[in-house]
């Protein structure tokens, strides 16, 4: 009310302020303008008696002369005339004025004193009286003065007429002021308040949402935005020390961003944490004029972003957006993520010739085909492999700038963009604690050895001090094919191989996903999305969805399930015309040929299956063929009665587990491909061969007809399982494994 009562006090006083200044000025004009007019007229009429008096006066008429006084009496405000001899004595006056002129004689001789012809204003009983004076000369050569007598206390009165209209107007103004201030602070400023306060208070005693607080409008659109973040903040902490105060009830211990957080500062002894990989958590790109952030698809940022927000440190990532040079400082460094700055993000730019030798090409055309046994061939070109040495060389030497004033720093290093990174990195920091984490899988040694560089691979892999694989069969693998390869000491007992006498350690640590995450994206959507009203955005109908979430990859068994999805229709007619498969494509490395024709067959073969079962408001395949954010996605792993994850061969396939975690519901059934390493352990899956797709028909009508209970059950057993087995647990093995080696005189050794 204080800051109510200030504002209106404060228009109040300017208003005021302005309105006596211009009143004053108004007043001030209006005098002089009427004083004007009453000496013009006094003039005019003194002027045209002037001539009359000279005559009759030089003729000694008097009497001529007093009616000629008298004819001037009474006229508008002029009160009458007299006339005075040099000494100052009235010879003449209007008979109305004479009595007025005998009681003020000393007043009018005063003004006449000086002899001037000078107009002035008089008091005269309560007349204010205005004297104009006018010398005439008779013949005889003797002057006498004429004065005219003009009552002007009308000025006066109109002068005051004025003040009181403006005292008046800003009496109206003031309480006009004062009630639309009070409206609009109430409108403005207290309503919304009040309620902020009340949805505050809410939250603080645990009642309201973190959505955001109901405060609308421009001015608190920055205040909302950051409470609303607060908000989740607070809930998001207050979910965790509830979790962990269950836990500690219940003697589990389940990994949380704060644990972790907490874990890795002990662990670390307070080192920051350095994450290298090729593709970044948050790519800028335009849009028309604007700039866009996107999260990319794919496993590995899925994964690694929630350890980094938990972590903070800093990541190191090809920058590869269009606008991402646009939005970073001069070191190339960005904070992220853009909402919620938890961790710095350094980007290296890459020529396009880089980025197609090293990125397309020989990742992508050659070490990602050779290790996924998904019958495309690999290629290698020699050119390709420069730019893959160059561009390693190129991260190594912005990594050794980042730890550069670091002791003893922690590197993890992501995927096989970079096997020849650890080599290079320990080459001049040795005191550098460097992990690789290889998200896809390791072949055996033979496919392996079709790669003409397989030594330098080999042997910059093990310049790291700890290799994390997704499972014990490609742990097995990877030695084998150290043994085969190059000369060293394998030691499988405890998984390492010793090279030149440094030791790299090698265990499998299955990735996973941040599982409260699904289900914070699923709170953000305005409520539960309903099947029908899903369906009908895109124009259909349908009694069952099947949902497919993948990177556009030939890896991830996209044309099979389209078979299968035929077949399963072909099979079990009933369900033509109910059972709808969604398949949520993101398009990804679309400059390599391979897997351009993988996007077109994948196109006809949709087309196909539609056309042959055709039909009036529903089809058997919709292909959303876009970039997906995580909330879009959600939205469709909850509707879903089941999920097709049947990559011919794949590391870990987290959207297996994405899908299990955003089921908060303990329903829908994961059919999931035994070629994927998430198939190790999502047991409750049911687990097919892509190949087979009979079997993968099968299962989408077994996934139907699934007993409700059976379908609860095979969630919340993978759902328990996920809980503990999260991303945060992973971080933390595999820190821990990593500080775990004892630095000696820069070689490690196991303890
Ligand atoms: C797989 C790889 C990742 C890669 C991701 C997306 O998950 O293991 O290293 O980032 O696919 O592929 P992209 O080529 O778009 O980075």
């Amino acid at each position: 009310m204080r800051i109510t009562l200030r504002l209106i006090v404060s228009l109040i006083v300017v208003v005021v302020f302005v309105a006596i200044v211009s009143a004053w000025f108004n007043v001030r004009q209006e005098k002089i303008k009427l004083y004007e007019e009453v000496t013009s007229r006094s003039a005019l009429l003194a002027d045209s008696f002037q001539e009359s008096v000279r005559n009759n006066l030089t003729a000694k008429n008097y009497s001529g002369v007093q009616r000629l006084a008298d004819k001037f009496q009474s006229q508008k405000q002029l009160e009458g005339v007299a006339i005075y001899d040099p000494a100052g004595t009235r010879i003449i006056s209007s008979s109305a004025l004479t009595p007025l002129l005998a009681v003020h004689k000393e007043t009018v001789e005063a003004s006449l004193k000086d002899g001037q012809d000078k107009a002035g204003t008089y008091a005269m009983a309560n007349k204010k009286m205005f004297l104009y004076p006018l010398s005439v000369t008779l013949d005889g050569g003797e002057i006498v003065r004429i004065v005219l007598f003009t009552n002007v206390s009308y000025i006066d009165y109109d002068l005051f007429k004025i003040w009181k209209r403006t005292l008046l107007r800003l009496l109206a103004q003031m309480i006009l002021i004062s009630i639309v201030t009070l409206v609009v602070v109430r409108w403005t400023f207290v309503d919304p308040i009040t309620q902020m306060a009340e949805w505050m208070k809410n939250l603080r005693i645990g009642d309201a949402h973190g959505h955001a607080p109901p405060i609308k409008g421009d001015i608190f659109a920055p205040l909302a935005k950051e409470a609303t973040t607060l908000a989740t903040n607070l809930q998001a902490a207050r979910r965790s020390a509830q979790n962990e105060a269950r836990l500690r009830q219940e003697g589990e211990s389940l990994w949380t961003p704060e644990r972790l957080k907490e874990h890795i500062k002990i662990k670390m002894e307070g080192r920051p944490l350095f994450v290298v990989s090729n593709r970044e958590p948050y790519m800028h790109i335009k849009e028309g004029k604007d700039i866009r952030t996107i999260v990319p698809a794919g496993g590995l940022v899925t994964a690694l972003d929630p350890i980094m927000r938990a972590a903070g440190g800093t990541w190191v990532a090809h920058g590869s957006g269009e606008a991402d040079f646009e939005v970073t400082d001069a070191k190339n460094r960005i904070q992220v993520p853009p909402d919620e700055p938890a961790y710095s993000l350094r980007r290296v730019p890459l020529s396009k010739e880089q980025e197609d030798g090293y990125y397309y090409g020989f990742s992508n055309e050659g070490i990602w085909p050779l290790c996924h046994i998904a019958h495309v061939r690999p290629i290698f070109r020699k050119e390709d492999w420069q730019y893959y040495y160059d561009v390693n060389k190129k991260f190594a030497e912005t990594v050794l700038e980042e730890i550069a004033d670091v002791k003893e720093p922690c590197v993890l290093i992501q995927d096989y963009h970079f096997t020849l990174l650890p080599g290079m990195i320990k080459a001049v920091r040795p005191d550098t604690r460097v992990a690789v984490f290889w998200h896809i899988p390791w072949p055996n040694p033979e496919t392996f050895g079709i790669c003409p560089w397989q030594k330098e691979l080999v042997m910059g892999l093990l310049g790291a001090d700890l290799i994390g694989f997704q499972t014990q069969f490609y742990c097995n693998n990877f030695l084998d094919t150290v043994d085969r390869t190059i000369e060293s000491r394998i030691d499988w007992e405890h998984f390492s191989a010793q090279k030149e006498g440094h030791v790299t350690m090698v265990k499998p640590f299955p990735i996973s996903v941040d599982f409260q995450r699904p289900d914070k994206e699923a709170k953000a959507l305005a409520e539960k999305p309903e099947l029908k009203s899903v369906l009908k955005e895109m124009g259909l109908k349908a009694e069952y969805v099947g949902v497919g979430v993948d990177r556009i990859d030939y890896t991830k068994g996209m044309l099979e399930r389209v078979k299968a999805v035929e077949r399963f229709l072909e099979k079990y007619p009933e369900y033509v015309n109910k059972f709808t498969f969604i398949q949520l494509g993101a398009p990804s490395r679309t400059h390599i040929p391979q897997y351009h024709r993988f996007l077109a067959e994948l196109h006809a073969e949709v087309d196909r299956v539609n056309w042959k079962f055709k039909a009036k408001d529903w089809k058997a395949i919709v292909f959303l063929e876009k970039h997906h954010d995580h909330k879009e996605i959600t939205k469709f792993y909850k509707i879903a009665d089941t999920c097709l994850v049947t990559s011919l061969h794949d590391g870990m396939n987290l959207v297996a587990k994405e899908f299990v975690a955003a089921r908060d519901d303990n329903s829908g059934v994961l059919i999931l491909s035994r070629f994927a390493g998430a198939s190790r352990e999502l047991k409750d899956a049911l687990i097919v061969n892509p190949y087979d797709i009979e079997q993968m028909a099968d299962a989408i009508y077994y996934s139907l007809t699934m007993p409700k209970v059976e379908i609860e059950e095979r969630m919340t057993r993978m759902r328990h399982d996920l809980h503990e087995n999260n991303i945060y647990k992973w971080a933390a093995n595999l820190t821990d494994e990593l500080m775990k080696l004892r630095m000696d005189d820069f070689k490690l050794t196991s303890v």
